[in-house]
This record gives C-alpha cells, sequence and structure tokens, in this order.
C-alpha cells in the first residue's frame, strides 16, 4: 500500500495537480535577469488517476501545459490541462477511457464494444512530451501519431490535427527536428505489420505533409524516444528493445510491455541521407538503451553521435508509478554520456565514456545543434537512498568531461534549457531554466542560473507544486 507523500518528500513530483491558475507576478527570490525576456512554456504528466483508476507509469499522465511569461525581471504563471481525448473521455466517465504507454483502460467486452459503436476517437493523444511552435501557437507531441494544437497565450487546447498525407505508421518520436536550410522539420514515424520500418519523413514549413526522405525496414521495430541529425544525415538508433509486430497489433498488454529486451541483437545504428533518402551507413555496436539523443555533427565524414546511454531497458520500468512513489523506493538508473563516432568503411561504432553521471533530460545551447560544441546540460540521478528521481543539474563539458553540478538538499530539477544573452559569443554565455520541486516547502519554482558556472541567480516561486514533466521550449 502506497501512503500519500510527506511535505519534504521527492514523491509530490508524482502526485496530481488538479488546479488551473493565470498568476500576473510570482514572488522572485534573487533576481532574474532584466535582460531575459520571453516565455517558457513546459509539458509534462500532471494527473495520475482518473476516479479509482490509476496509471501505471510516469509517462501516462494525463499532460498539462505550464506557462512562464519572463520579462523585466518578472515572471507570471499559467497553467492548463491538455484537453486531450484521454482528459475529456476521463472528466466525462470519470474513469481511465485511453490506452496510454503502460496503461489500458480496464473495460468489459460489452464496453469495448459500445466504445467501438459510438464512433468516439480513444486511440490517445495525451500529448504529454514536448511542444514545437506550428503556425500561430503551438503543437503538443507524444509517440501516438497526431498531433493536438494549443493556443500559446491562453494555453487553450485547439484540437488533434491531422496529417496531409497518406503515410502508414501508428508510433513516431516527440523529439522532432528542425532543419534551417531545408526549411523543414524531420521525423521518424514506425510502421508495424506484415511490412515493418523506420520512415523518415520532412514535413516543410507550415504544413502537416510528411514527406517520405528513406526507410529502413526491420523485422521487430525497436523502441525509439529520439534520433539524431547532422547537417546533410538522419541518425537512428537502433536499441534491442524491440517487439513482435503481431504482439503490437493485437495488444493484449499496453503498449510498452509489448516490447522485449533482446541484448543478443546488440544496437545498429543507420545512417540516412536527408536529400535522397539513401541509406550511408549502418554500424553495430553493443547492446544499450537511451531515451534520448545529445547533439550529433559532421566530422569530415565521420559522424559524431552524443548519446544519455544506459546499459539496459531497465529504466523504462524504474519510471513505474509503483516504483517511484514506493515507501522503500529504489534508486533509478543513471544513464552516461557517450560518445560514438560512426566512421564510413567501418561496421563497428566507435565509443567512448565522455562524462559518468548521468545527463538525462539533456540539453544544448540551440545554436550548437548539429554542430561541434563544448557543453551539454541535463539532470543526474546522484540519489540519496530512497530517491528515485532526478535530484541535481549538471554541465558537462564534452571537450574533457568535465562535470559542474548544481544541488540542493530537498530540491528536484526538471529538463535544464539555456538561453543565450544576448550579445553573448561564449558557448555558454547564458542562463538555464528548469523547474525544480522544494519538496520542502511543497512548491515549485522557476531557477535561473548562470550557465557559465551552474550558480543560482534567481527563482520564481509557484504556490503549489508542479509535477515533474518532461520537455519545453523557451521562446
Ligand atoms: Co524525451
Amino acid at each position: 500500500m502506497l501512503t500519500a507523500p510527506a511535505k519534504n518528500d521527492y514523491r509530490l513530483g508524482f502526485t496530481s495537480l488538479a488546479s488551473e491558475t493565470n498568476l500576473a507576478a510570482l514572488p522572485i527570490e534573487g533576481s532574474i535577469p532584466p535582460w531575459l525576456t520571453g516565455t517558457l512554456l513546459r509539458n509534462g504528466p500532471a494527473r495520475f488517476e482518473v476516479g479509482s483508476d490509476r496509471y501505471r507509469h510516469w509517462f501516462d499522465g494525463l499532460g498539462m501545459l505550464h506557462k512562464f511569461g519572463i520579462g523585466g525581471g518578472a515572471v507570471s504563471y499559467a497553467n492548463r490541462f491538455l484537453r486531450s481525448n484521454g482528459f475529456v473521455e476521463a472528466e466525462r466517465t470519470g474513469r481511465i477511457a485511453c490506452s496510454e504507454f503502460d496503461t489500458d483502460p480496464k473495460r468489459s467486452f460489452a464496453e469495448a464494444l459500445g466504445d467501438r459503436l459510438s464512433g468516439r476517437n480513444l486511440t490517445s493523444n495525451n500529448a504529454n512530451v514536448t511542444i514545437v511552435p506550428f503556425r500561430d501557437g503551438y503543437l503538443a507531441l507524444t509517440e501516438t501519431i497526431a498531433p493536438v494544437a494549443f493556443d500559446g497565450a491562453t494555453l487553450e487546447t485547439r484540437g488533434e490535427l491531422a496529417y496531409d498525407d497518406a503515410l502508414p505508421g501508428q508510433i513516431t518520436t516527440a523529439h522532432t527536428h528542425y532543419d534551417r536550410a531545408r526549411r523543414a522539420t524531420f521525423n521518424i514515424v514506425t510502421q508495424v505489420g506484415r511490412k515493418s520500418q523506420y520512415q523518415v519523413v520532412r514535413i516543410p514549413d507550415g504544413t502537416l505533409r510528411r514527406e517520405l526522405v528513406g526507410s529502413v525496414t526491420v523485422d521487430k521495430p525497436a523502441y525509439l524516444h529520439a534520433f539524431s541529425t547532422t547537417e546533410r544525415y538522419v541518425v537512428i538508433v537502433e536499441y534491442p528493445l524491440v517487439v513482435n509486430p503481431l504482439d503490437l497489433l493485437l495488444r493484449r498488454k499496453p503498449f510498452i510491455e509489448n516490447y522485449r529486451w533482446e541484448p543478443g541483437r546488440g544496437t545498429r545504428i543507420h545512417v540516412i541521407a536527408k536529400d535522397g533518402g539513401a541509406t550511408a551507413g549502418t554500424y553495430e555496436t553493443e547492446a544499450f538503451f537511451a531515451f534520448h539523443h545529445v547533439n550529433a555533427f559532421e566530422e569530415g565524414d565521420t559522424i559524431v553521435l552524443d548519446i544519455s546511454a544506459y546499459a539496459d531497458a531497465g529504466i523504462v520500468n524504474d519510471f513505474k508509478l509503483d516504483n517511484l512513489l514506493a515507501d522503500e523506493a529504489g534508486k533509478i538508473a543513471r544513464a552516461e554520456l557517450r560518445r560514438y563516432r560512426l566512421v564510413p568503411g567501418r561496421s563497428a561504432a566507435e565509443v567512448r565514456r565522455i562524462a559518468a553521471p548521468a545527463t538525462e533530460l539533456p540539453s544544448i545551447a540551440p545554436r550548437t545543434a548539429t554542430k561541434p560544441y563544448a557543453y551539454a546540460y541535463g539532470v543526474d540521478a546522484a540519489g540519496a537512498d530512497g530517491v528515485a528521481t532526478f535530484d541535481a543539474l549538471v554541465k558537462v563539458d564534452v571537450r574533457d568531461g568535465s562535470v559542474t553540478r548544481w544541488f540542493a538538499q530537498g530540491a528536484y530539477p526538471g529538463e535544464p534549457l539555456f538561453v543565450a544573452r544576448p550579445g553573448g559569443t561564449d558557448e555558454d554565455d547564458g542562463v538555464l531554466l528548469s523547474v525544480v520541486l522544494d519538496a520542502n516547502a511543497g512548491t515549485s519554482s522557476l531557477l535561473v542560473l548562470d550557465a557559465r558556472t551552474l550558480s543560482q541567480l534567481g527563482r520564481a516561486t509557484v504556490p503549489h507544486h508542479i509535477p515533474f514533466g518532461f520537455h519545453g521550449l523557451f521562446r
């Protein structure tokens, strides 16, 4: 039996937030740099139960959008649930109605038949993972296909959008890559069926038309949370967490439970040309697992690829809510930051460890994407015993592996995002923004750190906790 988290407990970050608020000015401690002007949007789960039904996994919770408006040293805050079909049906029925990453609704045969006959769309669009700009607003994305549009000013959900194409496929990544030169967004769409394949697509600016660039046929598709791009290539890392297509089509278990860890397959890395879609190389390395790529770039014809790598896929189970909320929680696995080098003409990828601490929920200065770079930022799970979440912010110099860290007792940070100081030239001349749970106070804050030193400049505190989220953007 789970007990309610104590006030000084990290587990508050895995509990629901019911309220939707709009606050003109948050109390500020320290100071927010006057040059910092813009909006930080964040996405993540915020409701982990519906009636007496409970979601099983951190990734399942119903998505909420958060908005921090920053300007003139002041910070405003607003939040709203994404009106996904999962949320709308939960409100309507008081039960979990849509399948998520690791939760299926409990439906009797008659109820399931009724769902079908009603014509309601119960394919989840609980897009709680990332946010990308689109036309005059934004899209919230997850790994089911349909994006959900929302208004950046009000956070109101505009609704699910349909892609303007006939591309097959059931699964995509939420970590799209924008290519300024090609005026298009790249993504991977996995088709699972009699023929299974990873399809590289490009979506021209302002459209919802996924143009097929190239594809890789596969017998058992891997679970892909993210991928990399360089100036000329798309890089897909195929970890041995794979699914028998029939198991996914029959869906007798929640989505991710159908995947199997088959380390004997090793890991394959596919390099596909952005222009023309030809496979430029396939490389092999030992079995490992990752959610997130950090950055990739070309050095002549060699591709350098930095990844937050786990020894195996156990981290997927570590994020089950029963584990995260347990009275005696185990630590979550720590990723290590690894560099893979893909040298044409060699079938084996070269690999070395850049740094030992986790660099999970990694980020970089946006202008260094697809380029040689110096700094990766992220969260670590250094872990006091019994703390099953991220508890430090880290900055890794990827050139020499040196690590700078921010840590505070009882503080649990989320994904750090770098914002460059206008006119600054050094890669780390700017701030890091991270939403941090202060478990002792039972509140969350927007933390502003000097990105050079990870020293605290200021924080703006929300009057309640913000459940641990995933990704966001600053504009
Ligand atoms: Co992610």
